[in-house]
């Protein structure tokens, strides 16, 4: 951690939470989307109806393993003397030993002080001891501010995804031939 986040007064630690407590994460991944609806460049409407209800179908799905990282101030830096949530990282892995970087969010006062780096490192050394082969994250277009931090961590951009707008379906045409 480059910045000591141990201001006077403010007390950090860092939790990992079990996927049936998975709700604590709730204000600050609805933040993160408020975040995104704001920055997207052509799906601020996607992000506006996405909610964490959907989110959580990866997160409760068995076919994945997740873990969840929590960064927790109480003191000054918090509400009162409570101790809550101001940093989040959600990360998982499928059967095939895929590593993702799935939501990663430092609450705006919170950040610069290497929280989002201590997280990251967790993350990065849980994927380590299970054996985790690949490791990607997706980023926002219009979010690729968030490029340098990445790249400390050995990320770097490979390809665009171009998504269709409006409402999709998987199901072929019906045959007119
Ligand atoms: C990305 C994020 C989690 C980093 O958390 P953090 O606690 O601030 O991270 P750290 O303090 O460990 O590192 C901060 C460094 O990353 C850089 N950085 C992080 N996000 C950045 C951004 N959006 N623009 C520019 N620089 C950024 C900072 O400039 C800082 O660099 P410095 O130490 O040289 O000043 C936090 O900025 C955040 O929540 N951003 C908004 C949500 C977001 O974009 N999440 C990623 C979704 S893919």
């Amino acid at each position: 951690m480059k910045k000591s986040p141990s201001r006077p007064k403010l007390k950090l630690r860092y939790k990992t939470i079990s996927r049936d407590q998975i709700d604590q994460v709730r204000p600050l991944w609805e933040a993160l989307n408020r975040y995104h609806t704001k920055r997207s460049i052509h799906f601020s409407k996607f992000f506006e109806t996405f909610t964490f209800e959907q989110r959580l179908k990866k997160y409760k799905s068995r076919s994945v393993t997740v873990r969840i990282d929590l960064a927790l101030v109480s003191g000054s830096g918090g509400k009162g003397a409570k101790e809550r949530a101001v940093g989040v990282c959600l990360s998982s892995y499928d059967g095939r030993k895929e590593g993702r970087l799935d939501t990663i969010y430092v609450e705006p006062r919170f950040r610069g002080l290497g929280i989002g780096s201590a997280m990251m490192k967790r993350a990065l050394k849980w994927f380590d001891a299970s054996g985790v082969k690949g490791r990607s994250v997706s980023v926002l277009f219009g979010n690729e501010d968030v490029f340098p931090f990445y790249s400390r961590f050995g990320f770097y951009p490979m390809r665009y995804t171009m998504l269709t707008k409006g409402k999709v379906t998987n199901r072929p045409a019906k045959n007119k031939r």
